[in-house]
């Protein structure tokens, strides 16, 4: 299990936190849709962070982590999509805890999908505290489950939440959903300290 795998919460996460300016916002609309399955989940992490214990909130509004761009764990990536990946690298040092720009509220910002370790603590201490990120992350007390219908429109913020792509879909159906993302600005830490972009351009409006 490598130390991006996501442990055991595979496919949590926020849109591109690899970028060092992630998508504030996203927004799907459903169009075709298979009978069963497909639902999406979100996790609220402003209620991850409060409800971390506060000697852990302080250690975690003083650490900074690594969000990096990678195949998902359990995906089968085509040779094409490798090269891709290798040759636009995207990889950002984020605080662990951000500030949401609009509300001032603390949310807890790291994400199994992108995070690759913490930073100036061991291999062993990054797994271990990410871990118990992730567990707080995801707990049913802070998500939603939303089914889907032709029609739908789901917008979410991405500097307050994570979701959960859906697991349970299978070949035969079709489901499509069309996708508007919105641009976002480089997350603050507590100590107000910005994000800092290590490969990549940050994204821009097209
Ligand atoms: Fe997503």
């Amino acid at each position: 299990m490598s130390s991006s795998s996501g442990y055991d919460r595979p496919g949590w996460h926020a849109d591109v936190t690899a970028a060092v300016n992630p998508p504030a916002a996203s927004i799907l609309r459903a169009e075709t849709l298979p009978s069963y399955g497909g639902d999406t989940q979100w996790s609220n992490t402003v209620a991850a962070y409060a409800g971390l214990s506060e000697p852990v909130r302080e250690l975690a509004d003083k650490l900074r982590a690594v969000h990096r761009f990678a195949p998902g764990a359990g995906s089968k990536p085509t040779d094409d999509y490798l090269r891709r990946v290798s040759e636009r690298p995207l990889l950002t040092e984020h605080p662990v805890v951000r500030v949401h720009p609009e509300t001032g509220e603390r949310a807890l910002y790291v994400n199994p999908g992108f995070t690759s370790h913490l930073v100036g603590v061991s291999p062993h201490e990054s797994r271990r505290l990410l871990e118990l990120f992730y567990e707080e992350l995801v707990r049913p007390e802070y998500t939603v489950r939303f089914r889907w219908e032709p029609g739908s429109v789901a917008f979410w913020d991405n500097r307050s939440t994570v979701h959960l792509a859906p697991r349970d879909l299978t070949t035969d159906e079709d489901r499509r959903l069309y996708r508007v993302t919105l641009v976002g600005d480089v997350p603050v830490g507590p100590d107000e300290r910005p994000s800092v972009a290590l490969e990549g351009e940050p994204f821009e409006a097209l």
